[in-house]
């Protein structure tokens, strides 16, 4: 960003891909939950704003099917977009329509256009080249020069992340730059000791991950849904917790595989039901009732997770360790997020769901090392996997 700037931008059309994928609040979903993604790039989008470039902001948001859907529009995104900026952002009610090509051509310098969801176009998220390729033409014809600052996307081959670079002088925002220094730091000279703190509901997406990490870590730390194939794999029965039958024989040799370094949760808030009025209790691995579901570690597991955090000089966390967003089952999450605030070391918190549950539940953030605004990113970052937009950046 600062070669781009240093070349000048006033009255140039800079296309910046952010991720605004936002979390809306579950009883009222106009409303945006945390907005710690929009902050994330307001510092890219300012710079170039009062550089007096014409601002082209796209983004996904959801998982929509290649077409418009009203549940995921970005219209309250361009609100509170504009609201951190200070200055009103202008809509477009597509992403290569007639709206979207009239709103570019008015732009005048240091105005800031949002583009309507990416994904309401097919060739977005297309696995066919050509296609994408058809979709990326139309967006590189709004802008001179592009910009990925979308951390939460580089690991998606889609249109706007990988296409666009290639037919744009493409340059990387200050987010991603710093994402990248942060979790190269961690994957390649961790100081040890190096803790790792995994939660999230399936062990299937955190497989590779796991694998990747377990040469590297003094010890790893599993709670969340996932935990519960791992407590089956040693033997408990889980009643109706979340279960992967399919992962018990691997999630039984990565125990015996990583020899004691793999720790699990010795109690868990069990329930009756997925809600936050269901009858609950905290009981022992070795004693959950067969009608009765695990939604989050019980306190003996933070007290155990925090004694093994404590000792840390590099923590990286991702996903939370139970039903946070309810509160009889936040405790895990809380009391593990504010362990690793405490550690006299770098901490980093990776990805959506973890980064949300700190803000959610209102611990100071100054206390992280830093925070990732990507979640799958981070992860496959972490596998060390070739990550599409970083090597379209870099091509
Ligand atoms: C995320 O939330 O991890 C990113 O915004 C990517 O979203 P996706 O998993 O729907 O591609």
């Amino acid at each position: 960003l600062d070669d781009l700037l240093g070349e000048g931008v006033s009255g140039r059309r800079v296309f910046v891909r952010a991720d605004l994928n936002v979390p809306f609040d579950k009883s009222d979903p106009t409303v945006i939950s945390d907005d710690g993604r929009i902050r994330a790039v307001l510092p890219t989008l300012v710079a170039l704003r009062d550089a007096g470039a014409k601002v082209i902001v796209a983004s996904h948001l959801g998982r929509p099917k290649g077409a418009p859907d009203p549940k995921f529009t970005l219209a309250p995104v361009a609100t509170r977009l504009g609201e951190l900026l200070g200055t009103p952002v202008v809509f477009a009610e597509d992403t290569v329509g007639s709206s979207a090509t009239e709103a570019a051509g008015k732009l005048t310098g240091g105005q800031v256009l949002l583009l309507e969801n990416l994904r309401f176009n097919a060739g977005e998220t297309s696995k066919d080249d050509a296609e994408r390729g058809a979709f990326a033409d139309q967006l590189a014809a709004l802008a001179d020069s592009y910009v990925d600052d979308a951390f939460g996307a580089v690991h998606r081959k889609h249109a706007s992340v990988f296409d666009v670079p290639a037919r744009l002088p493409h340059y990387a925002g200050g987010l991603v730059v710093r994402e990248v220094e942060v979790l190269r730091k961690v994957t390649e000279t961790p100081e040890k000791p190096y803790v790792v703190v995994l939660g999230g509901s399936k062990v299937s997406d955190k497989l590779a991950v796991i694998k990747a990490l377990l040469p590297k870590v003094d010890k790893l730390l599993v709670g969340g849904g996932m935990c519960f194939t791992f407590l089956k794999a040693q033997g408990h029965e889980v009643g109706k917790s979340l279960l992967e039958a399919e992962m018990i024989d691997t999630c039984a040799s990565l125990l015996a595989e990583a020899d004691g370094r793999i720790v699990l949760p010795v109690d868990v808030v069990a329930a009756t039901e997925f809600s936050a009025d269901a009858d609950h209790e905290i009981v022992g691995v070795a004693d959950i009732p067969a009608e009765q579901l695990g939604l989050d570690i019980g306190p003996q597991s933070v007290a155990l997770f925090a004694e093994a955090i404590g000792t840390a000089k590099t923590v990286f966390w991702n996903g939370p360790m139970g039903v946070f967003e309810l509160a009889p089952f936040a405790a895990g999450t809380r009391g593990v997020a504010e362990a690793i605030t405490k550690i006299d070391g770098f901490s980093v918190v990776g990805g959506g769901d973890s980064a949300a549950a700190v803000r959610t539940l209102g611990i100071d953030e100054s206390g992280f090392g830093h925070i990732s605004t990507g979640g799958g990113a981070s992860l496959e970052y972490l596998e060390g996997k070739t990550l599409p937009g970083l090597a379209a950046l870099e091509s």
